[in-house]
């Protein structure tokens, strides 16, 4: 047992779809979520410095927050390679999204979508083609340029976010996919949009649910589970605006983000 905190972190608010999945599966947990609202989005960013914001992330869940794992809960810096911290696991979302993709789907034929970093890095391709032993998969992946930006302005169900989506999901309506897999954590928040312009036929899945089983096995697996006494602490940062990420997390993940703690990582990169 370990009643150390478990670290999560996003470019933003996309996290928080991990996160609430992992307070619903492990309550008892003590969670430590960073979301890089000061400098998201991390799409358009080159991989190397999405990858060098991941790493100064992770250095300070580790020596300020001392967690015993970090959960990578975005797709964009996973894709990137965030650098493993010494002795601490760590997972991402990627492939447990995979894995839920491959169950949900019949006729193989699937989509993900994602940011331009993450679909310009081949990392689905290639968690795709390891998992998929049949062979059977046919992959259509498409980048979402603007999707991110409307769920950190809080927009998720307007007319513009619903043109963009018409325009930037007709690769994958043309493919005829049975199954698309939400490639950024930001997206479930958008699925209401995305389902009604694929068809509500098409089986959407986020890789959030399966990413915290795959949790719950990894502490059961390395005897890091906390096991209570009582319900876990939550602790919220963000290198933005405090009152923008308690509001707009607060609609979006619900009551368990009080107090949001500021981080200013231009301390450690001036810009
Ligand atoms: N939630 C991040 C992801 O899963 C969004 C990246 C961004 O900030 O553009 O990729």
């Amino acid at each position: 047992m370990d009643a150390r905190p478990i670290g999560l972190f996003d470019s933003g608010f996309g996290g928080l779809t991990v996160a609430r999945a992992v307070i619903d599966l492990l309550p008892e947990e003590h969670l430590v979520y960073v979301g890089d609202t000061g400098r998201y989005p991390y799409g358009p960013r080159p991989l190397d410095e999405v990858r060098r914001f991941a790493g100064q992330i992770t250095e300070k869940l580790v020596s300020d927050h001392d967690v015993k794992l970090i959960v990578v809960a975005c797709n964009t810096a996973a894709a990137a390679g965030v650098r493993p911290a010494p002795a601490v696991p760590m997972i991402s979302v990627i492939e447990p999204g995979v894995r839920a993709a491959l169950r949900a789907s019949e006729s193989g034929r699937i989509g993900v979508i994602g940011t331009v970093g993450t679909v310009s890095s081949g990392a689905y391709q290639r968690s795709f083609a390891t998992a998929d032993t049949s062979g059977r998969v046919h992959l259509t992946c498409a980048a979402c340029p603007g999707f991110v930006e409307f769920v950190e302005r809080g927009e998720t169900d307007s007319d513009q976010v619903y043109v963009l989506a018409e325009r930037l999901l007709a690769p994958v309506v043309e493919a005829k996919v049975d199954t698309l897999l939400l490639g950024c954590t930001h997206y479930p928040f958008l699925a209401r949009t995305i389902s009604d312009v694929v068809g509500r036929d098409v089986v959407l899945v986020s890789s959030a649910d399966e990413t915290a089983f795959e949790l719950r096995a990894l502490l059961g697996d390395l005897e890091l589970a906390r096991p209570g006494p009582g319900p876990g602490a939550h602790m919220w940062i963000s290198s933005g605006d405090v009152s923008t990420f308690r509001d707009l997390g607060r609609r979006l993940l619900g009551p368990e983000i009080e107090e949001v703690h500021r981080w200013d990582p231009s301390d450690l990169d001036p810009r």
